[in-house]
């Protein structure tokens, strides 16, 4: 059963007449992300592959009187990612927040995985996160269409911790979150300086009631949380609020680092 979260420690209005565009925001943490961001005053437009999956995120985020549309798409592809930016200039009239939460993943033996397996999953995560950044450079950087000539652009890729160390039947989903990782940091350092853009990441560890964990069997999981200092798996309330952190102006000074959300997880070994 997931747990009820407690209530924002962010001020409701923090993000209001922002505009934001998530990429896998339909579903997941992605959606999660979501309906933070709404519910901290945020517009927004969420990119999908799944129309139904759109459509069921748009409607529940009505329900919370978020403002939202559903863009069908593929970030591999780059005329579905211009496509994206565009639609949300043009629905709402500025570009505030990219998150480039999109990704793809199956466990696999690496002596099981084609060069294809590979290649879709490096496409999806990492090529699929520099293509959206690309498309939304022009409407995100400092004095972009529409926006406040202070307000500053904000991208956050959604990462994983897979890499840190190593992981068993993950090394296309390994190399393309390290991907992603050097991509915030060259984006930071790059945009930041030129565009006033602040780039970063969030690296989510074992989260409750997500598709990366229904990959892992339950007693995998269980092993997982008995080597976690806080001994529990996270929610995707805790991911989403390092989002609205990140966002926010709580966050004004944080460009180009990648915030792990996982209860110290990757760094903890069972104790002897
Ligand atoms: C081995 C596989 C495979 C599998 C696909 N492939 N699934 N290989 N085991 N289970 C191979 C195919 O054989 C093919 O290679 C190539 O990958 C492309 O597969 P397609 O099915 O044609 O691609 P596509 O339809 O584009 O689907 C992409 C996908 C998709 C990534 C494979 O299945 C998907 O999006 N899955 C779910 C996404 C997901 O779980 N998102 C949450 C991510 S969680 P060949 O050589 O045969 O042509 C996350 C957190 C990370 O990222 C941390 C978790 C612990």
């Amino acid at each position: 059963m997931e747990n009820r979260p407690p209530p924002s420690p962010f001020k409701e209005g923090c993000l209001k007449g922002k505009v934001a565009l998530l990429t896998g925001g339909g579903s997941g943490i992605g959606y999660e992300i979501s309906l933070q961001l709404g519910k901290h005053g945020a517009s927004l437009a969420i990119m999908g592959r799944r129309d139904h999956v759109l459509r069921s995120a748009v409607d529940a985020l009505s329900h919370h009187s978020i403002s939202a549309i559903g863009i069908e798409g593929d970030v591999r592809k780059e005329d579905d990612a211009l496509r994206a930016v565009e639609s949300t200039f043009k629905h709402y009239g500025r570009l505030d927040i990219l998150v480039n939460a999109a990704a793809g993943n199956f466990l696999v033996a690496s002596d099981h995985l084609s060069p294809n397996g590979f290649l879709t999953v490096i496409d999806i995560d990492a090529v699929g996160t520099f293509t959206m950044c690309r498309k939304a450079l022009k409407y995100l950087q400092k004095g972009g269409p529409g926006k406040d000539p202070s307000s500053d652009g904000i991208i956050i890729n959604i990462s994983a911790t897979l890499h840190y160390t190593a992981s068993w039947y993950q090394v296309h989903v390994s190399a393309a979150k390290a991907a992603v990782d050097s991509i915030t940091r060259s984006l930071a350092l790059e945009w930041g300086t030129d565009y006033g853009i602040r780039v970063n990441g969030i690296a989510p560890g074992p989260i409750s009631d997500t598709a990366g964990a229904s990959k892992l069997g339950p007693g995998e999981l269980m092993e997982e949380m008995q080597q976690m200092p806080l001994f529990k798996l996270g929610d995707k309330w805790d991911v989403a609020m390092a989002g609205v952190y990140l966002a926010s102006d709580a966050g004004k000074f944080i460009n180009g680092t990648t915030l792990v959300v996982d209860g110290g997880q990757w760094l903890s070994s069972p104790r002897r």
